[in-house]
């Protein structure tokens, strides 16, 4: 049988409506579990719990076996791609993230190192594995950054500094740093290949920063390695669907839908979805939208999460929804209204 049939996350992407709408959330595995909590003590480091495949495998199923969400979306982290650059990875206890050395100039670009694939085996270890516990109705959903948005943390200066640095250097030298974007394109396309030869289903590209661009460094920045990744994967994997998240792209949502081709686009809490859906219709776009409850009405939970609920699914009726939050988890937020969410989604009966 075809498996599609089972999986409503496949079937809303592949156009369908349904009601109820699947559902998962952006980092539905984190801080806010508290056996995530328990686990990532044990490991360590944040790092330890990505690179142990065992360990992320456990982490990505916890949230689905507490809420048996209609996805699970792998343990990892969008700053592998640098490690497996050379540059070094550390996530600084309380501050964030920090790679080394930081990438300032055009000879720091050319110095970066062939991508190595090696490097980031342990993830494709943890895929199979999550794979073969993997609830017949749950869909496995691999995710890179984009190029740009991983750009932005290779280039800053420590977990303080913004993402000013990275616009910085596209303007004073665009060439080196297009051609930084084609390095981080070419290494995602081999990345995200190899997340769906290991049994990814489906695959969402985060860019997390494409509200810090301009309308003239969308295209170039954005649009182009985008499309870059999104025709490549498709010709390899003509079945698989990407899902494109432009965080806080704002009006440049629908120009980023049309000029990518990616399957659906995961929307942010500050995007109006009617007028999304709209502008998508009157460009003939018929893809699936995924978003956008504000994660701060999930902390909050009561009204401000029923009518956020509400709001959102009278929003898509008849339209392919997949329902998420505009962003991830935070961690304040109370398991329960995770589970108040769901509940509220599949009218409490399932
Ligand atoms: O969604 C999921 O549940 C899958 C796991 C996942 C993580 N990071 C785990 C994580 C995913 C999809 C990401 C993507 C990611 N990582 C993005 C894009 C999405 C977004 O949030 O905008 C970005 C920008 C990053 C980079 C990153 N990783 C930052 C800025 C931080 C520190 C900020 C923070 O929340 O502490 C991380 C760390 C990180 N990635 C954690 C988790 C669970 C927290 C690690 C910990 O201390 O336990």
């Amino acid at each position: 049988m075809d498996i599609k049939r089972n999986k409503p996350l496949l079937r809303v992407l592949n156009g369908e409506a349904l009601s109820p709408p699947p559902v998962w959330l952006m980092r539905q595995a984190g801080r806010y579990l508290p056996e995530y909590r328990a686990l990532r003590a044990e490991a360590g480091s944040f790092l330890n719990l990505c690179m142990k495949p065992e360990w992320a495998a456990e982490i990505t199923l916890q949230p689905i076996r507490r809420f048996h969400l209609d996805a699970a979306i792998l343990f990892a982290d969008i700053l592998l791609i640098p490690m497996a650059l050379g540059q070094d990875l550390e996530f600084v206890e309380g501050e964030g993230p920090n790679l080394t050395p930081a990438i300032t100039s055009a000879d720091r670009i050319a110095a970066l190192t062939p991508y190595d694939a090696a490097r980031l085996a342990p993830v494709m270890e943890a895929l199979k594995l999550i794979k073969a516990q993997l609830p017949q109705a749950c869909t496995l959903i691999g995710f890179a950054g984009a190029p740009w948005t991983v750009a932005t943390y290779m280039v800053s200066e420590g977990p303080g500094s913004d993402v000013a640095g990275a616009r910085r250097l596209a303007y004073a030298e665009p060439e080196a740093f297009a051609a930084l974007l084609d390095k981080l394109a070419d290494a995602t396309i081999e990345y995200l290949d190899a997340q769906i030869q290991a049994g990814a289903e489906v695959v969402q590209v985060f860019e997390s920063w494409a509200g810090a661009l301009t309308e003239t460094l969308f295209e170039p920045c954005c649009l182009m390695p985008t499309r870059k990744i999104v025709t490549a994967l498709r010709e390899r994997w003509p079945d698989v669907p990407v899902i494109g998240f432009p965080r806080a792209a704002g009006a440049l949502y629908p120009a980023y839908a049309k000029a990518t081709g990616v399957s659906a686009l995961g929307v942010d809490q500050l995007m109006p979805m009617s007028w999304l859906r709209k502008a998508l219709q009157d460009m003939d776009l018929n893809i699936a939208l995924q978003g956008n409850l504000d994660p701060e009405a999930l902390v909050v939970g009561g009204s401000a999460l029923e009518d956020g609920v509400k709001r959102l699914l009278s929003s898509q009726e008849g339209q392919p929804l997949i329902v998420n939050l505009g962003h991830g988890i935070i961690p304040p937020t109370p398991p329960e209204h995770v589970k108040h969410f769901v509940d509220l989604i599949r009218g409490g009966d399932r």
